[in-house]
């Protein structure tokens, strides 16, 4: 099981527990409305309800935060300690990308990478991304066309994105973030060998 479908199930469990919670509140509300007949009834029954959102509402906080720190585990970001067999730098402009392995420290213009790249499989490699002019987001496909990671490309910032390729072949790279015309313009290829 992956880690993505153990979010989708912890997500569908969470769904049927807050539905199931709101509809015993929901029954026990009408109930008591329904069975208090008298006006002094009525008014008790009132703070009967009111009692039980009070706690419906803890219920629900508890629930949630439980549940966050569970699923945070399970987020598709990266959060790779280990150490990276390979750096590559990643500029995004309009409307291009451009990859080159190392670490670049010079001008950005100056910067002599290519759209294209070829990467070693199963290594963890360590994406340092940026931009020259607006956002971009660095978003890399699989041959079947599956988002496999992705991270902002933002000007004066370096976003680290370490990431290892399980599957030799074709990646492409597509920006995930409207950066104008020719946005649709900005593709790259990863190769993995
Ligand atoms: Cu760059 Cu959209």
């Amino acid at each position: 099981m992956s880690n993505f479908t153990i979010l989708l199930s912890l997500q569908k469990i969470a769904g049927l527990l807050s539905l199931a919670g709101a509809l015993i509140v929901v029954a026990v509300v009408v109930f008591l409305l329904i069975s208090a007949t008298k006006e002094e009834d009525k008014t008790t029954a009132k703070e009967k309800v009111y009692k039980l959102r009070g706690r419906y509402l803890w219920g629900i906080i508890v629930m949630a935060i439980v549940l966050l720190f569970i699923s945070f585990k399970s987020l598709p970001y990266s959060h790779s300690k280990e150490k990276a067999a390979e750096e590559v730098t990643v500029v995004g402009y309009q409307w291009l990308w451009k990859m080159d392995k190392g670490v670049y420290n010079a001008k950005l213009e100056d910067f002599g990478g290519k759209n294209e790249i070829e990467l070693p499989v199963n290594k963890s490699i360590k994406f340092i991304v940026t931009s020259t002019d607006v956002n971009h987001n660095f978003a890399i496909y699989n041959s079947a066309g599956v988002l496999v990671t992705q991270t902002q490309a933002m000007p004066q910032h370096k976003n680290i994105l370490q990431y290892t390729f399980k599957e030799k072949g074709e990646y492409q790279i597509l920006c995930l973030e409207y950066c104008g015309t020719a946005h649709d313009f900005m593709v790259g290829i990863i190769h993995i060998n």
